[in-house]
């Protein structure tokens, strides 16, 4: 079927919506959503959106440009820290006047809450900065947008699988390929620009905080048709996910003034960071909490240790932090009031993405030559603001900051360009991949090839790695990648079939896998959430640098790209 649209936004997250929103009403724009808009993956971010609103304590968007840029460990694109601390402030205002429900002070101001790497005049305490909804921020967030969406008519197609984007033989996006997962059909939408904003890949880990739907899609399809992927070595791991089970237990417990303790119950975090203790940035608290772990210290020998909750003033929990409450009695049995909660890093955010400049123009090289009509925001999205270790608090800022600037730039973008023409059948190659997993006989199954996949990765590119195991992790990617074109679905139905799905999905699991390895095998360095045990240090004079990444039929090929550095020199990061 052929649809034609001005713009085609893919994703119907927070960025993707915020972009729609800047679009509706003045041209025809039309979100092509894998879920149903309101189970987007924004609606699971809890703890609170940064802007130095300054309600509660002095603040200035200086200080939070410069936490942004120490916390991404000096690899952050510093014009584009400056435009995600500046427009913080009004994005939270556009935000409020939409209607969203934050958190009040007593004289009826968005109240804030401290989060991890957020100080006060550049270092000296944590400050607060985070508005907040209680637990549910991001979920307010998405559901306030939405709205938005409905009020201004954007038209949507919801539970349609991007399988493949278009781009013409000059070199100019003029739309994708999707599958409609309740029919199985193809849809060819034609757009004069299309904006991404598919979220991101946590799935390729065993332990994460990442919705099932978090595969990466957004990132592997471009990436297939040669576009590269910028810094995805770099992938968070936050520091409190369930044990076991990596639900997201917020940073916004800490801030609350939660602590992490060791099996002895000492609160380890004051030896590994002075001044900002438990609320350090992640990469930091996720590395100590394994640090703990491997030397002995976990909670009884084993590989997690607590949060405790247990001295929050009373009815803190109950009133900010609802959620997190539910989901410890819910997953684990425990009544986080009286008791400590077991916790472990669990992988959340990928840093790195498709390259874009500070207006989400999707670049493709290390000059920022511009792909005309294909835009990018929100994690899928490397602008670069998060550097080598995003602080918590600043995706929800990047994606409603990005998102709005890469809606009003395809806005301008498509007053001048017409629809390119697509060429002949627009989708064959989603076609031959389709009919290929549906006539399969036999092969290997798709989750057995998911959980190696994702096992591997946890054990060997997740918050450590060396040089030795990353090159024992590429030949295991490359058996993975055999087995997969081998492998079967047992599904041979069109209509709503989840093992087709799940089969497209690993795919794109697989090359984001291979992107993180390569990337992490090249950098040579210990840097923000990119720690080399085998090169432990930070190496600014050969790697003060952005990693491109290019998928060849060899391989990946690795580019450098330059880190722009405009108010803050590097330096040692202490805490
Ligand atoms: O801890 C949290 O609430 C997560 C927030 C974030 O990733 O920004």
């Amino acid at each position: 079927m052929y649809h034609r649209h001005d713009v085609i936004v893919v994703g119907g997250g927070g960025a993707g919506l915020m972009a729609a929103v800047q679009l509706a009403g003045q041209c025809d724009v039309a979100v092509v959503s894998k879920l149903y808009p309101a189970r987007s993956h924004t609606g699971a971010a809890q703890g609170g959106i940064a802007a130095a609103l300054a309600n509660v304590e002095e603040d200035h968007w200086e200080w939070h440009m410069f936490d942004t840029v120490k916390g991404g460990d000096y690899i952050v694109d510093q014009d584009a820290a400056e435009i995600l601390a500046r427009d913080a402030v009004d994005a939270i205002l556009e935000l409020e006047h939409m209607g969203l429900p934050f958190n009040r002070t007593e004289d009826g101001r968005i109240d804030q809450r401290r989060f991890g790497g957020h100080t006060r005049n550049y270092g000296e305490a944590a400050v607060r900065r985070a508005c907040y909804a209680a637990d549910r921020t991001g979920h307010m967030i998405l559901h306030t947008l939405y709205q938005q969406t409905i009020k201004h008519e954007v038209a949507f197609y919801d539970e349609f699988h991007m399988l493949d984007l278009l781009i013409t033989e000059d070199g100019i996006c003029n739309g994708i390929v999707a599958l409609e997962v309740q029919s199985g059909e193809l849809h060819i939408f034609h757009a004069k620009a299309v904006i991404m904003a598919t979220g991101g890949f946590g799935r390729v880990f065993k332990i994460t905080s990442n919705a099932m739907a978090n595969t990466g899609d957004g990132l592997a399809i471009p990436f297939r048709l040669g576009i590269p992927l910028e810094d995805m070595e770099f992938f968070q791991f936050h520091p409190t996910g369930i044990y076991r089970q990596g639900i997201l237990i917020t940073e916004g417990a800490r801030g609350e003034g939660g602590i992490l303790r060791n099996d002895a119950g000492e609160r380890f975090m004051e030896r590994y960071a002075p001044t900002l203790k438990d609320l350090a940035p992640r990469d930091m608290v996720s590395r100590y909490i394994w640090q703990e772990i491997r030397e002995g210290r976990g909670v009884n020998g084993s590989d997690y240790v607590h949060l405790d909750l247990t001295h929050l003033p009373p009815g803190t929990l109950r009133e900010k932090l609802p959620d997190i409450t539910e989901f410890v009695e819910t997953y684990l049995g425990l009544d986080a009031e009286t008791q400590l909660v077991p916790i472990q890093p669990t992988a959340h955010y990928g840093m790195g993405g498709l390259p874009t400049d500070i207006d989400g123009r999707v670049v493709v090289d290390e000059d920022n030559t511009v792909l005309p009509g294909l835009y990018a925001a929100g994690e899928c999205a490397c602008v670069s603001v998060h550097g080598a270790n995003r602080l918590g608090t600043n995706s929800l800022v990047d994606l409603v900051v990005f998102g709005r600037r890469a809606g009003r730039q395809a806005g301008e973008y498509i007053n001048e360009a017409g629809f390119a023409p697509l060429q002949r059948e627009p989708e064959y190659r989603s076609r031959a991949q389709v009919d290929s997993f549906l006539s399969r006989a036999g092969g290997e199954r798709v989750p057995d090839i998911r959980a190696t996949l994702q096992t591997e990765m946890m054990d060997k590119a997740s918050v450590f790695r060396t040089g030795s195991e990353l090159e024992g992790l590429t030949d295991t990617l490359r058996q993975l990648r055999d087995a997969y074109s081998n492998a079967a679905i047992q599904d041979r139905g069109r209509i709503f079939n989840m093992d087709l799905l799940e089969a497209l999905e690993l795919e794109a699991l697989l090359d984001c896998s291979d992107a993180i390895v390569a990337g992490a095998l090249a950098r040579t360095e210990s840097r923000g959430a990119h720690s080399r045990e085998d090169y432990p240090d930070r190496d600014d004079d050969n790697w003060l640098a952005h990693t491109l990444a290019y998928k060849t039929s060899g391989g990946i090929r690795m580019k450098k790209k330059p880190v722009v550095i405009t108010k803050f020199e590097p330096q040692e990061r202490k805490y």
